[in-house]
């Protein structure tokens, strides 16, 4: 694992995108793996400008999202879908049929889960994977004590996955209980996996997914195991690692 230590939020994102830059640079028709939540607003915003600045040129990229709430349309403007159209998708010059994310929308989750294995696998898998961390360890939605094994799944979200969501929802109880996620074995079968972390909240979980035992009891521990992961994190968030 290379670890980038930044020191705050801000250079974290630049980091990160200059990161994801490089990979569309080096490979124009490259595979995304992208993710939603407040982690990578800021890469994003950077990815945005330098499109518009003509430096970077995402015609030919695909992308393909981690995760997806079971039963949120992409018009719901709590899907991710929404998320990432509102985020990055309508800032930078990428089709939007080359834009994946699982399909809310689709009642039978053995459907919607195997249709999206069929994308990754059809686009060649991924070359560059964005990951955050929930504050348990969950990478996507894969919570804790899920099998490494698993592909696209439908998982239960966790109380506390709930918890932290629910910030983006009018009350706790407007979160979807259940989301449609790749599983830990699509994200270790991408290329390159970039893992972007901000904030002393996130520090303890950083230090046990670094430093502890691998273990589907904290998910992003599987990361060790990967030949090639990029580790992006600001002073606050790797204030316990020893490094
Ligand atoms: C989002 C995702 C989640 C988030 C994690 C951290 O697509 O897969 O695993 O990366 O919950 O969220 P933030 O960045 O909001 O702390």
């Amino acid at each position: 694992m290379k670890i980038y230590k930044t020191k705050n939020y801000e250079e974290m994102s630049k980091k990160a995108a200059q990161i994801m830059a490089a990979q569309v640079t080096l490979k124009p028709d490259c595979v995304l793996g992208l993710a939603t939540g407040s982690t990578p607003v800021g890469a994003y915003g950077h990815l945005i400008q330098w499109c518009k600045d003509g430096l970077l040129d995402f015609s030919q990229v695909k992308t393909v999202n981690l995760d997806e709430y079971k039963g949120l349309t992409p018009d719901n403007d709590q899907s991710y879908r929404y998320f990432m159209n509102k985020n990055l998708f309508s800032g930078i010059n990428i089709s939007m049929e080359n834009t994946h994310v699982p399909n809310g929308a689709e009642t039978d989750s053995q459907k919607a889960c195997s249709q999206y294995n069929a994308i990754i696998a059809g686009m060649g898998g991924i070359d560059l994977q964005l990951l955050g961390i929930g504050h348990d360890g969950h990478i996507g939605f894969n919570e804790p004590g899920d099998s490494f094994e698993l592909e696209t799944h439908c998982v239960d979200l966790t109380p506390l996955t709930i918890e932290a969501n629910k910030r983006f929802f009018e009350k706790a109880e407007d979160v979807p209980r259940q989301a449609y996620t790749m599983g830990i074995r699509n994200i270790m079968l991408a290329r390159k996996i970039l893992f972007v972390i901000s904030g002393e909240d996130k520090a303890e979980i950083l230090k046990k997914s670094v430093e502890g035992p691998v273990t589907p009891q904290v998910p992003a521990s599987v990361l060790q195991l990967h030949p090639d992961v990029m580790l992006v994190a600001d002073e606050a968030a790797l204030s316990l690692m020893k490094l």
